[in-house]
This record gives structure tokens, sequence and C-alpha cells, in this order.
């Protein structure tokens, strides 16, 4: 049996049952796909579903509120694949009737579809040649051809994608695709695979080599920088303040509370000198009923200090972006993880 005949075979005795497996509709492929790019399946699967009921066909997401969207990717982060494929299902209603488009150049020019995406849409809903790398394809055959260039480098991206169009199975380009990716989750995992039960050991390199552990090779490590928030929750009697976020960070779009943000570790006392917080404030007292600091929340590049102040007391003057909500309607709005956590525990 050649790469392409082992890996379907194995992918067939051992795959996982995923109801995108399961579909040739490619909103729902799409869907599925835009989610795993950035969330494992076991977290994925119930945001899968709860967004295919709220929203079944293009038109529903096409017609849903920016709000709705986001409320329901609440939890999955990078909320930008959200707003993204709000997007593209507009774009697919208006420039192609709500037809999905079926050839991989009018995929790929879908806000938010890249290389990857592309690929896996024309493959699984259109039986299209084109063979997927994701990281879990790129670490199979690193290892598999023994590829020690970074693989996050141009030269190394180009001798992957060679060597992954030498084994690719143009025939069965959909199973090909979904038995590599399931391979690289499931068997020739990041850190200790179990190589001596292995289907393709005979010829993996890396194994011959004793090189598993080393590859694939990256070209350095992401760099994670602190940032210092200070949240202010401020109650107005049974009303609260709130503030969505803008374009060009993290969390566009989502609301948040009043935010004090510091270059450095900060003490409340100096954070209650602070200019924003005189903004806020005014000539107004407040009586601050609790502060709970040290909250640490880690993105994918940053990592936040938060401290949340709880506050009595009116706001002098609203920022822009924010407004006075009741309490109790404070659900109803999509808001980041770090404060989802803390009004669960609070
Ligand atoms: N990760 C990305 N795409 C996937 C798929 N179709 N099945 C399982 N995991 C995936």
């Amino acid at each position: 049996m050649n790469f392409s005949e082992k890996i379907i075979d194995w992918y067939l005795k051992n795959k996982r049952e995923l109801p995108w497996r399961e579909t040739k509709d490619p909103y729902a492929i799409w869907l599925s796909e835009i989610i795993l790019q950035q969330t494992r399946v076991v977290q994925g699967l119930d945001y899968y579903c709860r967004f295919l009921e709220a929203f079944p066909t293009i038109f529903d997401l096409a017609k849903a509120t920016e709000e709705e969207v986001l409320k329901l990717w609440q939890g999955l982060g990078y909320y930008s694949r959200a707003r993204n494929m709000h997007a593209a299902a507009r774009e697919i209603v208006t420039t192609y009737g709500g037809m999905f488009p079926d050839n991989y150049s009018a995929i790929r020019s879908l806000k938010g579809v890249g290389d990857y995406t592309a690929a896996a849409i024309s493959s699984f809903a259109f039986g299209l040649p084109y063979p997927v790398m994701d990281g879990n394809v790129i670490r199979v055959i690193a290892r598999y051809f023994g590829i020690v260039a970074y693989c996050d480098k141009a030269e190394g991206k180009s001798q992957i994608k060679k060597a992954l169009n030498a084994v690719f199975d143009i025939k069965h380009p959909a199973e090909f695709n979904q038995a590599i990716m399931e391979f690289g989750a499931l068997q020739c995992i990041p850190v200790n695979p179990s190589c001596s039960t292995c289907i393709l050991k005979e010829n993996c390199v890396a194994f011959e080599k004793a090189m598993v552990k080393e590859l694939p090779v990256k070209s350095s490590k992401t760099i994670i920088k602190p940032r210092y928030f200070h949240y202010l929750i401020i109650h107005d009697g049974d009303e609260i303040i709130i503030k969505q976020r803008g374009a060009g960070d993290i969390w566009q779009g989502l609301y948040e509370f009043p935010l004090i943000e510091t270059s450095s570790e900060t003490t409340p006392d100096e954070v209650m000198k602070h200019p924003d917080w005189k903004y806020l404030k005014g000539k107004h007292s407040w009586n601050i009923l609790k502060i709970q600091s040290g909250v640490r929340h880690i993105l994918s590049h940053r990592i936040l200090h938060v401290t949340f102040y709880e506050i009595a007391g009116k706001i002098y003057r609203l920022p822009f972006g924010a407004k006075k909500i009741k309490k109790d309607n404070l659900q109803d709005y999509a808001v980041p993880v770090l404060i989802e956590k803390y009004l669960k525990q609070n």
C-alpha cells in the first residue's frame, strides 16, 4: 500500500464520528472548519451544533445581527472568525443568491477564508483535489519526509507543500484530507507519539533517524506580552455601565466594563489617581465595594493582568461607546470569557 492507501485505511478504522463528516453541505463544513481553526474538536462540537440550530442556512446567518452572532460565539475566542463569517454569509446571499460558491478561487476569496479553509471546503463539500495544510498535516509530513527546514518560513512551507503534493490522493481528496488531519490529531501527535504502533513507521524518516521529537522545526516561539487591565464595575442602583470594544484590538464588538489600561503593574491607589478614573468619577462620590486583583487571563499573544473594582456610585461622564443597562440584562450581551468567568464567580 502507498502512503495515501495506508492513511485512508487507518482513517476508516480509527476515525472519530463527527457531525461535519456526515454532511456535504458547504455551509456546515465551512462553519466546522472556521470553528476548528483555533478550537479543539471537543469544545467546538457544542458550538457547531448550537450555531447550526440557531442559523440552519446561510440565509439565517446573513439575516442575523452581529450581536446575535457574537453572543453564540461567546467563549470560543478569536471573534473576528465570527464577524468574517457573518460578512461572508451576507456576501454569498447578495453576490451568489445564497448558493455557496463551488470553486476554489471563489471560495478562497470569501472573507476570512484562507488557503487551508478553502482547500478543506473545496475537497469535503465538492470533492475538488486541493490538499489541506494545517498544523497536523505539517507535523505528519515533516516527520515522514524528515523535513528539517523551518516549517513556519517560506522555504520549509514550500518543502512541505511539495512533499504533500507528492503523496496527495487526487482521486480521493476528501478522504485523504480528513485522514491525514485525523492521523496528525490522534496518532502522529506533537508529544510522545506512539511510533511503535504506527502504520507509517517503515518509511518514516524521522522514526528511522530518531528525530521524531525534533520535528517539525519552528523558527521561533511566540513572544507573549503582558497587558494591565483595570475594570470598573460601576453599580448605579440596579443599573451598570458597559462599553462595546472598538476595532483594532482584541475582542472587537464584545462588551466589557469601563476599562483603564496601564503600561505596567499599577496599585489600586495609583489607579484611583489615574486621569481616566477621574474622568469617569468626576465630582461624584464612589464607594469601593470590593477590589479583586491578581486575575490572569492568557490569550494567544498576550497575558492580561486584571484587577476588578466593584464600585457603588454614579458615572460622571459616559465614555464613548458606553451605556447604562439594567444588571438583569447583562446576560444578553456578548462579553469576553475573562468577564464571563468573573461574573460567574461573583
Ligand atoms: N480540524 C480541522 N478540520 C477538522 C475536521 N474536519 N475534522 C476534525 N478535526 C479537524
